[in-house]
Parts: C-alpha cells; sequence; structure tokens
C-alpha cells in the first residue's frame, strides 16, 4: 500500500514539472532547467577542480582572428601538425612521429566545428585506429588526454612529459570534443547543441567520413570506438550509427572492429537499480538506508519505463527520480569519492584536473593547436550537460546485439572501486542483454586477467563480448591502472585477450 501510496504522490510532483516550456528555442534556456538539475551540474564540475569561464561554447559573432588561426569555414576539415616539447624518452620506434589538432565544420549544422587531436601510433602506422570518447556529457576529451591514456601527462609547471602507458604506443589514436560547445568544439547558433544520440552519432559519423578522407592511409586499419562514462550512450549508437553507414555504402567504408565503454552509463533501468546493491556490498550503505532507499526504485523504474517508449521529457523527469538514489547515497558517504570509493574528497573538491584548464587557455598553446584566440577552453560544459538530460535515462543497450551478431568485439570494463558506473550495474546489463550467445555468455565461468604475474582483472568472454572486471581503479581505469588498462587494449584489438578455449572439440 504504501509504495503505491508513494508512486502517487511521485506523479502529482512529475505532471506538475511538465509544465516546463519545450519549443526548441527555450531547450536551452537556462530557464528550463530546474535548481536541482543545475546544481547537479554545477557540482560535478567543480568537484574536479574545473572552472570553465563560459557554460558552452556558443560565439555569436564567430571569426578566426589570425593567420594562425584554424579557418574552417570553406573546407571541411583542417588539420595543423603538432610539434610540442615533450619532456623523457617517447620510446618510438617511427622515424616520423605525427601529432595533429584540427577542425571540422560539421555538415547539417549551421554553424558547428568540432575540435579534435591525432596522434599516430609511436610504434607502426599499420596499428588500429581507436577513437576516444569522454563523457559528461559535455567534457572535453582533453581530460583523458592528459589524465588517462594520451601520449603525454601534464607535470606540475604545465610541461609535458611522456606517458609510458599512452594508447598511442599501440594505436593511432583521435581525441574529439563533442558534442559541440564542449571543449574547443565551438558554433554560433542554439540550435547546433546536441539533445540526443542521433544528433552525437552522426556528428561523429560524419567527422570519421571526412577524417579519413584527409588521412587515406589509415581506412584499411582496424577501427575501434572507445570511451568512458556517459560514453556508454554514444558509443554503441555511434557504432551502430558506422555499421549502417557501411551496410547503406554511405562514403568511405569505415573498418569498424570493435567497440569498447569503460565504466559507462549505457542501460539506465538496470544501473540504477544496482546501485544501492553495490553501496551495500561495499559498506558504503547500513542495511537500513539501504532498505530506505529502494522504496524509490518502482517510481524510478515505471519513469524509466515510461521514457523508454516515449523519449520525451518524461525522461528528464526520470532523470530526476532515478537521480536521487544516487543523490541519497552520497548524502549518506559524506566526503567518500563516488567516482573511487577507496578515496576522500578534500573539501569540495575529488580530483584535481585543474592545470588541463590553465594549459588549454594559454595563447602560446591555442597558437599551436590552431585555436582561434576568442574560443575558450570549456573543460565541461554545463549546458550540453543539460541539454542532454533526456537522453540521460534512455537504453542504449537495445542496438548492440545487431553488433555482436554482425561480429563486432564488444568490450565492457569496469574499474571496480567506482560507484557512479559500478562494475555490478555493468555486468547485470551485460548478462541480461539478449542475443545468440546470451546463455553461453552467463553460464562462461571467470579468468584471471594477468599483466606482470598478477591479476590485474576479472574477465568473462564468449565470442564477441568481454567484460572485465578491473581490480585496483576506480571510474577512470586508464588514470588508476595505467599498464593494466594499455595491454588490455593491445590484447583486445589483437585478438588476444581471451585465450583460445582448451579441449575445444571441432564439430564432427
Ligand atoms: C617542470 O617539471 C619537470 C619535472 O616534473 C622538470 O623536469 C622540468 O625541468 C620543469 N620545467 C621547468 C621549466 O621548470
Ligand atoms: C570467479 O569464479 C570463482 C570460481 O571459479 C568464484 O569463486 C568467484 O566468486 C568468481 N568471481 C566473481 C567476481 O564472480
Amino acid at each position: 500500500m504504501a509504495s503505491i501510496l508513494f508512486l502517487f504522490i511521485s506523479f502529482i510532483f512529475f505532471i506538475s514539472s511538465l509544465t516546463a516550456p519545450t519549443n526548441p528555442s527555450s531547450l536551452y534556456s537556462s530557464s528550463h532547467f530546474s535548481h536541482a538539475q543545475k546544481k547537479t551540474s554545477h557540482r560535478m564540475i567543480k568537484e574536479l577542480n574545473l572552472h570553465p569561464n563560459l557554460e558552452v561554447n556558443i560565439l555569436k559573432s564567430n571569426t578566426a582572428s589570425s593567420d594562425e588561426d584554424l579557418e574552417v569555414s570553406e573546407s571541411e576539415l583542417v588539420e595543423k601538425r603538432l610539434s610540442f616539447p615533450v619532456l623523457g624518452d617517447s620510446g618510438a620506434t617511427i622515424a616520423d612521429l605525427a601529432h595533429h589538432a584540427g577542425y571540422f565544420r560539421l555538415q547539417h549544422t549551421i554553424d558547428a566545428r568540432m575540435f579534435y587531436f591525432f596522434f599516430e601510433s609511436r610504434k607502426a602506422k599499420s596499428d588500429p585506429v581507436v577513437i576516444w570518447l569522454t563523457g559528461g556529457p559535455g567534457c572535453g576529451s582533453e581530460l583523458a588526454l592528459f589524465y588517462e591514456n594520451g601520449p603525454f601527462k601534464l607535470t606540475n609547471n604545465l610541461s609535458l612529459i611522456w606517458n609510458d602507458y599512452g594508447w598511442d604506443k599501440v594505436s593511432n589514436i583521435i581525441f574529439v570534443d563533442q558534442p559541440t560547445g564542449t571543449g574547443f568544439s565551438y558554433t554560433s547558433s542554439d540550435q547546433d547543441i546536441r539533445h540526443d544520440e542521433h544528433g552525437v552519432s552522426n556528428d561523429l559519423y560524419n567527422f570519421l567520413q571526412a577524417f579519413f578522407k584527409a588521412h587515406p592511409d589509415y581506412i584499411n586499419n582496424d577501427f575501434y570506438i572507445t570511451g568512458e562514462s556517459y560514453a556508454g550512450h554514444y558509443i554503441p549508437a555511434f557504432a551502430a550509427r558506422v555499421n549502417q553507414g557501411n551496410k547503406n555504402k554511405e562514403g568511405i567504408r569505415i573498418n569498424l572492429k570493435g567497440l569498447a565503454i569503460g565504466n559507462g552509463l549505457t542501460n539506465p533501468g538496470i544501473q540504477y537499480q544496482a546501485y544501492t546493491d553495490y553501496a551495500l556490498a561495499n559498506n558504503v550503505i547500513s542495511r537500513s538506508d539501504y532498505n530506505q532507499i529502494n522504496q524509490k526504485l518502482p517510481a524510478c523504474e515505471q519513469a524509466i519505463k515510461q521514457c523508454g517508449t516515449t523519449g520525451t521529457d518524461i525522461c528528464q523527469l526520470a532523470y530526476n527520480f532515478c537521480q536521487q538514489i544516487f543523490e541519497d547515497i552520497i548524502s549518506l558517504i559524506d566526503n567518500i569519492n563516488y567516482y573511487d570509493i577507496r578515496k576522500k574528497c578534500e573539501g569540495s573538491l575529488c580530483y584535481d584536473f585543474s592545470n588541463v584548464e590553465y594549459l588549454l587557455s594559454k595563447s602560446s598553446v591555442k597558437t599551436a593547436l590552431g585555436v582561434p584566440s576568442n574560443i575558450d577552453y570549456v573543460s565541461c560544459s554545463d549546458l550540453v550537460y543539460r541539454s542532454m538530460l533526456n537522453d540521460w535515462m534512455r537504453n542504449l543497450e537495445v542496438g548492440i546485439p545487431a553488433l555482436l551478431e554482425d561480429k563486432i568485439q564488444l568490450l565492457v570494463y569496469a574499474g571496480e572501486y567506482d560507484l557512479i558506473c559500478n562494475w555490478l550495474g555493468n555486468l547485470r546489463w551485460v548478462h541480461a542483454m539478449s542475443w545468440s550467445g546470451q546463455k553461453e555468455f552467463v553460464s562462461a565461468s571467470n579468468v584471471s586477467f594477468v599483466v606482470d604475474g598478477k591479476e590485474a582483472g576479472i574477465l568473462w568472454n564468449h565470442g564477441p563480448l568481454t567484460f572485465v572486471k578491473v581490480l585496483n581503479a576506480g571510474h577512470m581505469v586508464p588514470m588508476d591502472q595505467p599498464k593494466a588498462s594499455l595491454k588490455m587494449l593491445e590484447l583486445w584489438t589483437t585478438g588476444k585477450l581471451v585465450e583460445p578455449k582448451k579441449g575445444a572439440v571441432a564439430p564432427l
């Protein structure tokens, strides 16, 4: 009885919040967002010690202002070769190691330009091409580039030093700032701001077409889509878009071999239910807190179901409902870092990524990258985050089975100490996914993922599907376990992450 009453009361709240204006032009006006939604996105950005000057990179009068700037109004893609001084030893075995930064003039937008870095492999041009997407939604991929898996890291005095475990050691890697308005990507029109995976995946697909046109040497390389956190939404949508483009023979055929989701949010209906289970199992909350917070689950589930079928403003209400479960947990755990429950947040800071903002706001650095001097670096865009709130609760797992049936590899990995996109919720959605190998995957026994003779993870596999629970890592696996994450990428992209089944008998 109590739960019925709860649902009913919630529903009134639901309806009364539905009165927000929904005409397109008001979607990004700040009045559209509730105070709570704004507080959440502001807080999340501040906890990383990021303080972008702008809410979003929308520049009403946009003109490149010097010869050094990459002027992209005419041609589709312009690129600049970089030559940053980097400390230490690259370990490169390649003679003409090349790094690039560029802008792509996005088609089907009023005026959007997507910024990217492209780092050729330190080992071989034939290595796979990998694209990395940082989440948020609304955070620039430079967070990963400089703190996780890029070719170099930032020292305290803002020098660059070679990263011994950069993913460019085994791949040609692209980092993009997206959706539009994030990082150095900019536009002059509100209408270019994206609200869903349809817009996001088309922009990424168009970028990829232009990228391979500009780099035809790489067209036949294996191609992998990777990323983290909210990219658990972007990656399946982007992979499906690429697969569809290939099938429809649109433009250049992309040699898509796989997608890897790190500590992602992919199937919220399952993942939001796992919060309290994960928190209880890790002694982050008590049994009575667990029971109390779980009372909010039916309303959250109900709202997610409705969002799944309508995909409208009801999704934002589902976000408000379900996010409350997460908020309740973190209100109980005081200053524990919800990206890594082993750690504490000091004051309002859970991480300090501020150096990336100092570096990328230097005019000498912007000039070297070809970024127009009037463009600010927006490390995380509050407005891009809030513009995606109708997308948040959608289930992006639905497009994955078709990819698996086409023998495209899926790697889902998660650092064991992350709460916000925890491994338990991720393993559950992977188990629940219906595809031809589901039964075998679910009944597969786990094996150790060993690096340097030590267990670095626990792995489940069947056919094209692999799950790795990464040990001693939080939300940002390549930051916490750089060597293991590089090894995982290398083995996965060369088909060696999983040992061939011993004793398998060929069918007669
Ligand atoms: C910056 O720090 C690095 C070590 O982290 C050091 O090797 C380098 O000399 C320093 N550069 C300057 C200009 O102080
Ligand atoms: C892995 O399998 C072993 C049995 O072989 C089991 O005891 C263990 O709990 C499993 N680990 C996980 C994380 O499921």
